[in-house]
């Protein structure tokens, strides 16, 4: 397995790029299974989740095209055929975001067998909101040996309101409602802007569909979808990981590709914290620590409040902060894996239910570390970078999940950061783990 050497102590200096966002990217694959047409998706993120979905896309008999570099991180899928509307066991238990196909196939196929995803590392996370919503929908769903069978001769639109803010199952349910028969409402739906962004996919496939970014989304079911070409927002979570560094490292740092917009409540707690940062343009933030951090509580809330994907990283950084910072997980239950890894370099934290205490400053040295989610290991990697030593960062196959490139992304902007490890072509991360 391949592991992060970092060796602290550098001030990012520079431009750094932000890639595609995988939580766009992995819904809009799953839509692809809406149409026997051809769906080319650009800006796709080089990362371990993409290479899932698509092995996941291919067992059902889709075809997937996907290229990097020259291709402009482009994906051309088409499902003419789908043999296989079933997604295994061995492909969701690695990737929980598989349960996205659960609406395409029932609504394209009229069944789906989708494994149900298990545990995960930062907590339960059900489905059942996703089931409820397609029985609404006038599914069928019996669940057994660890699968979930949905089935409709062709799903009905209705009303539906989530009993809590969903962000895939919002996704999940659209998906399957773009293809209903009649009107789906759809109330306290998730606001981020991955569901927008998977509206617009959908609308250009033929879907008529308003309201998505709000916590009401009308559907008007159609009779078939058509193929689209469609652009991926940028990753908002990987943006929010290299503006912290920008600020913990003392550095100055142009954050470019990336939308503002959307990170608006970390740059406002940000500046609460007494940094430097504002948008410079449409897609680039500065940021500029001068190494003076002050502590400043947060709560994570569902968009636009402060992510729970941003939680980690923001803990990071009020290690480093002067005074007492009061971090409050509302979204998951085991979300501060990472608190005890930064505990091991030094920092000070206590863990009370769903609240972290971290009191700040305290310097943190270098240790061998293990990431644990995909989150939880950017959190280490920021702290490593003010560490002082060379830290070792093991199963960094959690990392290359969602970020791509990170080592050589933040040695572009003076990280002293290598990868270890079996020295695998690119794309053979995804075997390699
Ligand atoms: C999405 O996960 C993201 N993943 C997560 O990002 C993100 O942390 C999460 O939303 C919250 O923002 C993708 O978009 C692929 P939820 P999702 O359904 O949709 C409970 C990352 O780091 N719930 O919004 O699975 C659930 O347990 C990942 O990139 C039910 O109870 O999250 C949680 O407590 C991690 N029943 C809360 O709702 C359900 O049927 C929010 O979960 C569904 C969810």
């Amino acid at each position: 397995m391949d592991k992060l050497v970092i060796r602290g102590g550098n001030p990012l200096i520079g431009t750094i790029r932000v890639s595609g966002a995988k939580n766009a990217a992995l819904p809009a694959m799953a839509a692809a299974l809406l149409t026997d047409e051809p769906v080319v998706l650009e800006n796709i993120p080089d990362v371990r989740d993409i290479q899932t979905e698509r092995k996941l896309l291919e067992s059902m008999g889709a075809e997937v095209e996907l290229g990097y570099g020259r291709a402009h991180h482009r994906t051309t899928l088409c499902a003419r055929k789908l043999a296989n509307p079933e997604a295994a066991y061995e492909l969701v238990k690695t990737m929980r975001a598989s349960t996205l196909v659960l609406g395409p196939l029932v609504a394209r196929c009229g069944v789906a067998r989708v494994s149900l995803p298990g545990g995960c590392a930062i907590g339960a996370r059900p489905i059942d909101l996703h089931i409820k919503g397609l029985e609404r929908l006038g599914a069928t769903i019996t669940t057994e040996h660890g699968y979930v069978e949905a089935r409709a001769e062709r799903l009905r639109g209705n009303q539906i309101v989530f009993e809590k803010i969903t962000v895939t199952g919002t996704e999940d349910l659209m998906m399957a409602a773009a293809l209903a028969d009649g009107l789906t409402v759809m109330e306290n739906c998730a606001r981020e802007p991955e569901v927008a962004d998977l509206a617009a996919l959908l609308n250009k496939m033929g879907a008529r569909i308003e309201g998505a970014g709000t916590s009401t989304i009308s559907i008007h079911g159609v009779e078939k979808l058509h193929g689209a070409r469609h652009r991926i927002i940028p990753d908002r979570v990987e943006a929010a990981t290299f503006i912290i560094a920008g600020a913990l490292s003392g550095g100055d740092l142009l954050v470019t590709g990336c939308d503002p917009h959307h990170v608006t409540a970390l740059l406002q707690k940000l500046e609460e914290n007494g940094v430097k940062v504002r948008a410079i343009t449409s897609d680039t933030v500065r940021v500029e620590g001068d190494g003076a951090l002050h502590a400043s509580d947060v709560t994570t809330e569902e968009y636009p409040g402060f992510p729970t994907d941003m939680q980690a990283q923001y803990m990071a950084l009020t290690t480093q902060a002067e005074g007492t910072s009061v971090i409050t997980e509302n979204i998951f239950e085991n979300r501060f894996m990472h608190a005890q890894e930064l505990v091991r370099m030094g920092a000070n934290i206590k863990i009370e239910g769903r609240r972290a205490i971290v009191r700040g400053k305290t310097p943190l040295s270098a240790a061998a570390v293990l990431a644990s989610d995909l989150r939880a290991s950017a959190s280490l990697v920021l702290a490593a970078l003010v560490a002082e030593g060379e830290t070792i960062i093991d199963r960094v196959y959690h990392i290359d999940r969602g970020y791509e490139r990170i080592e050589e992304k933040l040695r572009g902007v003076g990280a002293q950061i290598k990868r270890i490890g079996e020295m695998l072509p690119r794309r053979g991360i995804a075997e390699a783990s």
